[in-house]
């Protein structure tokens, strides 16, 4: 089955009005039709509203980058499914390494959280990946599989997105070889099925990106620095579409 390519861009905590409006001007005025691949923008939750107002019936679909496990209550800070879905967001990325190591996510706890956007009618996009001493150690199929296998063992993965993220590749300049995705990608693989789209992700620039979604198993990428650079985030888009032809 052909799986379409999605590119998604993590803006992570970037951006401004301004600058929000000049990015997707510039991403709108070349991605003006649909084309051989998926394009989608996860942005800070105060811009939602901006994004989903420039982006409403344009091919590019917007997300947020995190979500609370909860459906409503007394969780100062946090942000529902439902809140997103109010701002039509198709996507959510779920367990981002920078959530996990920073925010001391768990995978128990980023299970919960993708059951909450997924049974909220949204796509998450569930991170996965290992820190550089755990793939020195040998443990990367270990580590991935376990993140997968907390989700896997509550809800079924559906139409749900997979991101294999090496911690050690995340704006750091170093890229997963496509070699070293691909077999990642071939382990994720067998866990999830042959639909579900494994995007990669870490380093994804427009001079390596045509290189890694050449490989069988990468259906894309979540891309994080580039994505707020129009030229470089159209870029690694043209290279998914390409690919995808
Ligand atoms: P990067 O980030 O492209 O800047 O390495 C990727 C990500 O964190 O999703």
């Amino acid at each position: 089955m052909a799986r379409t390519k999605l590119v998604a861009g993590n803006w992570k905590m970037h951006g401004s009005r301004g600058a929000n409006q000049a990015l997707l001007d510039a991403l709108l005025k070349e991605l003006g039709a649909k084309r051989n691949a998926e394009c989608a923008v996860c942005v800070p939750y105060p811009y939602l509203e901006q994004v989903a107002a420039r982006l409403r019936g344009t091919p590019i679909a917007w997300g947020a980058q995190s979500v609370s496990e909860h459906a409503q209550g007394a969780y100062t800070g946090e942000v529902s499914a439902a809140m997103l879905v109010e701002f039509a967001c198709r996507y959510v990325l779920v367990g981002h390494s920078e959530r996990r190591q920073l925010y001391g996510e768990t995978d128990a706890q980023v299970a919960a959280k993708f059951a909450a956007a997924q049974s909220a009618g949204l796509t998450p996009i569930l991170c996965v990946g290992e820190t550089l001493q755990e793939r020195e150690g040998g443990r990367t199929e270990e580590v991935v599989g376990r993140q997968l296998d907390a989700v896997l063992s509550k809800v079924n993965f559906g139409s749900a997105v997979l991101a294999y993220e090496p911690v050690w590749a995340i704006g750091t300049g170093r890229n997963a070889t496509p070699e070293q995705a691909q077999d990642v990608h071939a382990f994720l693989r067998r866990k999830t099925g042959n639909e579900v789209r494994i995007l990669y992700g870490g380093s994804v620039k427009a001079q390596n990106a045509a290189a890694i979604f050449a490989m069988k198993d990468v259906d894309g990428g979540l891309i994080g620095g580039a994505s707020l650079v129009a030229r470089d985030f159209l870029a690694i888009y043209n290279a998914a579409a390409a690919a995808g032809a």
